[in-house]
């Protein structure tokens, strides 16, 4: 277990949705786990005159097994400050806020800024703590970092203008861009899997590899959250963000150092690698869907949002030149499933591919899809599965969820799952032209049924 040095952390958007779904919960597990205790301080900012108590009534706390005692410290260790975030002056109320934590605690503490509010409320925020001395500590050997929700940005131009503007106030070493699938166990193993496996190596390119398919398939809606999602559709909320970062340490290249600098050197050349979709390929390499009665759930008959998302990639290097990439996701489909499927070429004498699976959820874990012959006095040759599961294999032991690790990882400054600038700017280059094709109109939109398998095309082969 790491160790976690005291730490103000300062929450924007603790009242939202993101904060009642995951990072509440995930701070109470971290408090269950005997991570953070007491010397922790957090400090929810709010604009209304919300009490704690209203907020904590509405967090998804476990509802079996709740440890009271747990959600006692965390209640103790929280408090909110009403604070209208984008006036600049308003941020001396904070400043005093943090100084009158450490007085209590007898010394500093590091602060850790946690930015769960949409981008454009993002932008003023960060100006005005750089504005106020809130981005550097006022005693040495003490940090401050900056832990930024997605989106970033909603296209490239806005990225790119948000990581300038972040960039005049706080250096990259204090920024945490949280993409919460890079804390996901089974992606944390990708490269523990491809690095520690030396039977795969040889393997990994275009000269034994058909294609990759990334897959992250939801059965829930849009759950309410109509204003986010008209502004963001599946190709944003999914793809240009966690799996454009699956496929990069699918794809990249071994690191010189398996260290955070070193992953994120290799990272950042394989996105940088990956060719944009031009617009003259957007009717071949990409499909949208939306899900009947999305119109009337966001109340706007003329959406042209996509639940479903679907484009072709390839990747402009000597491993991977020629390989398609397919990534799809969608929302209300009949399953919940995030894999991640390597399809190995087939022989002329066999036909048929062998196919290396990384299951992300359900059921975490990693299968290889073989040939056996069936026993008996027949020669029939089946697909069987060689399979490894996180549950069995290590029985049952309890994962932290994503926003535990992300949590902790923020607290100890250890930055290898967070999205570097340059990582972020490369993936909105990568779905640039289809975002514009695709806000213009509806033309090629496909409607599918909830709980379907989603349109009936496919961009797989
Ligand atoms: C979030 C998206 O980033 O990821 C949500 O905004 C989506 O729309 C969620 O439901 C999926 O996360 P997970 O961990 O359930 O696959």
């Amino acid at each position: 277990m790491p160790d976690l040095e005291a730490t103000i952390l300062i929450i924007f958007g603790m009242t939202g949705d993101l904060s009642r779904r995951k990072l509440l919960p995930a701070l109470y597990n971290l408090v269950c786990l005997g991570l953070l205790d007491e010397s922790t301080q957090i400090v929810g900012v709010s604009r209304g005159n919300t009490s704690i108590d209203d907020v904590f009534k509405n967090v998804n706390f476990p509802t079996a097994d709740l440890d009271e005692k747990a959600l006692q410290t965390l209640r103790n260790m929280t408090e909110l400050l009403q604070l209208d975030v984008d006036e600049p002056a308003e941020y001396k109320k904070l400043a005093s806020k943090i100084e009158a934590l450490e007085a209590q605690h007898g010394g500093p503490m590091n602060h850790l800024f946690y930015l769960s509010v949409p981008p454009k409320v993002a932008e003023p925020i960060i100006t005005s703590l750089g504005e106020n001395d809130l981005n550097k500590h006022p005693h040495s050997g003490h940090t401050v970092r900056l832990l930024i929700e997605k989106p970033f940005g909603y296209d490239y131009a806005s990225a790119e203008h948000l990581s300038a503007s972040t960039a005049q106030h706080f250096n990259e070493d204090q920024l945490y861009r949280i993409d919460h699938y890079l804390a996901k166990e089974t992606v944390q193993n990708i490269l523990a899997f491809r690095f520690n496996n030396p039977i795969f190596e040889p393997l990994w390119n275009r000269w034994h590899i058909e294609s990759i398919e990334l897959t992250a398939t939801e059965t829930i809606d849009i759950e309410g959250r109509a204003q986010f999602y008209e502004q963001t559709g599946a190709l944003r909320d999914l793809i240009q963000s966690h799996l454009l970062q699956v496929l990069a340490l699918i794809t990249m290249e071994r690191p010189k150092e398996l260290n955070s600098d070193g992953i994120h050197e290799s990272k950042f050349q394989a996105m940088s690698e990956i060719i944009s979709i031009e617009p003259e390929q957007i009717a071949d390499n990409t499909i949208r869907g939306q899900y009947a009665g999305y119109k009337e759930e966001v109340d706007n008959p003329d959406s042209v949002t996509e639940t479903f998302a679907s484009i072709k990639v390839e990747i402009n290097n000597e491993r991977w030149e020629g390989v398609p990439v397919v990534l799809t996701s969608g929302k209300a489909l009949h399953e919940k499933a995030t894999k991640i499927s390597i399809n190995f070429r087939p022989t002329a004498e066999t036909k048929h591919h062998n196919v290396l699976t990384f299951r992300l959820q359900p059921n975490e874990g990693i299968e290889l899809d073989l040939r056996v012959k069936k026993p008996g006095f027949i020669d029939e040759i089946e697909p069987a599965h060689m399979d490894f599961s996180y549950d069995t294999h290590f029985n049952n032991d309890r994962q932290p969820d994503a926003y535990e690790r992300v949590l902790v990882d923020a607290f100890r400054g250890e930055q290898t799952l967070f999205a570097s600038t340059g990582e972020v700017l490369e993936s909105w280059r990568v779905v640039h032209n289809v975002l514009c094709a695709w806000k213009q109109d509806d033309q090629g939109m496909q409607s599918y049924d909830k709980g379907s398998s989603g349109p009936e095309v496919s961009l797989a082969g």
